[in-house]
C-alpha cells in the first residue's frame, strides 16, 4: 500500500513510519520536515498536501496539537487550539481525503487516553480525544467505496516520558504504541478505538 503518514516525524510518528515501512510506501508528512509539509490547523494546507502526493491507499494521523492547562486558566486560544488542530485537523484529514484514497482504504486518527481517563489539566486534550472517537464511529457508518476510520488510543509514550523528566516505567514505548496503528491499517475493522497496550 502507499501510506500518508501526518506527523511521522514525531515521537509516535515515527515508530508508525518506520513500522509501516517494512511492507508498505510510506510517505512522510510533517509540520516542519518531511517528504512533504502540511499543516493540520489550514484546510488549504491539507488540500495542497494531498495535490502534492497522488492517491494513497491509506492515512494515518498521529498529529494534533492541545495542550495541558488548569481548567481555570484555559483561555479562548487554548480550546481553538485543540478544536483546530488536533479535532477539526484530523478530521480535515478523512474530510477532504476521500477525494484522495483509493476504494477500501483507510484513515486512522490519534487520540489518547485521556478521552476516558481525564486527568487535572487535561480538559482541552480529553475534550478533542472523546471527539475524534465519536467522529470515527459515527463516520464510519456513511463512509462509501469501502473506505474505514478508525481511531487509536495511545497511552502515556515512555519516550515521551523521558523527556519530560518522568519515571517512564508506565509507559509504551513508540514501538509497541506503533502496534495498534498496524493493526488499525492492516487489518478490516471500521469505527473502532484501538487502545495501544491492547497491542502492545
Ligand atoms: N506521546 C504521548 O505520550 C501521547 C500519548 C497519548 C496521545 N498522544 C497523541 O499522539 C499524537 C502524537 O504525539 P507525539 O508525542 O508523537 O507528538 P510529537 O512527538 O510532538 O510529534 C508531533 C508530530 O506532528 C507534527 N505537527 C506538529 N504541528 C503540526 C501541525 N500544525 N500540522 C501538522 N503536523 C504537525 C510534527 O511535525 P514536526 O516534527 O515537523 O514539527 C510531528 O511530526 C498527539 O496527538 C498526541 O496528543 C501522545
Amino acid at each position: 500500500m502507499n501510506i500518508l503518514v501526518v506527523g511521522a516525524t514525531g515521537t509516535i510518528g515515527k515508530a508508525v513510519a518506520d513500522a509501516l515501512a517494512e511492507n508498505h510506501t510510506v510517505i512522510r508528512a510533517g509540520y516542519n520536515d518531511g517528504d512533504v509539509r502540511v499543516d493540520l490547523g489550514s484546510k488549504a494546507s491539507i488540500e495542497a498536501m494531498y495535490n502534492s502526493i497522488g492517491q494513497v491507499d491509506a492515512v494515518v494521523s498521529t498529529a494534533g496539537l492541545a495542550g495541558f492547562a488548569p481548567f481555570s486558566e484555559l483561555d479562548d486560544a487554548a480550546y481553538d487550539l485543540a478544536l483546530q488542530n488536533k479535532l477539526m485537523g484530523q478530521i480535515n484529514l478523512v474530510r477532504i481525503g476521500q477525494a484522495h484514497i483509493s476504494d477500501g482504504g483507510s484513515f486512522t486518527l490519534t487520540a489518547g487516553i485521556l478521552s476516558r481517563n481525564p486527568m487535572p489539566g487535561s480538559v482541552v486534550i480529553s475534550l478533542a480525544n472523546g471527539a475524534l472517537e465519536s467522529f470515527s464511529k459515527a463516520a464510519a457508518l456513511e463512509l462509501g467505496r469501502g473506505l474505514r476510520v478508525n481511531t487509536v488510543s495511545p497511552v502515556f509514550v515512555k519516550e515521551t516520558m523521558e523527556v519530560m523528566g518522568m519515571d517512564s516505567s508506565s509507559g509504551l514505548s513508540a514501538a509497541d504504541t506503533a502496534k495498534a496503528y498496524l493493526a488499525a491499517v492492516e487489518g478490516d475493522l471500521t469505527g473502532a478505538v484501538f487502545d495501544a497496550p491492547d497491542y502492545a
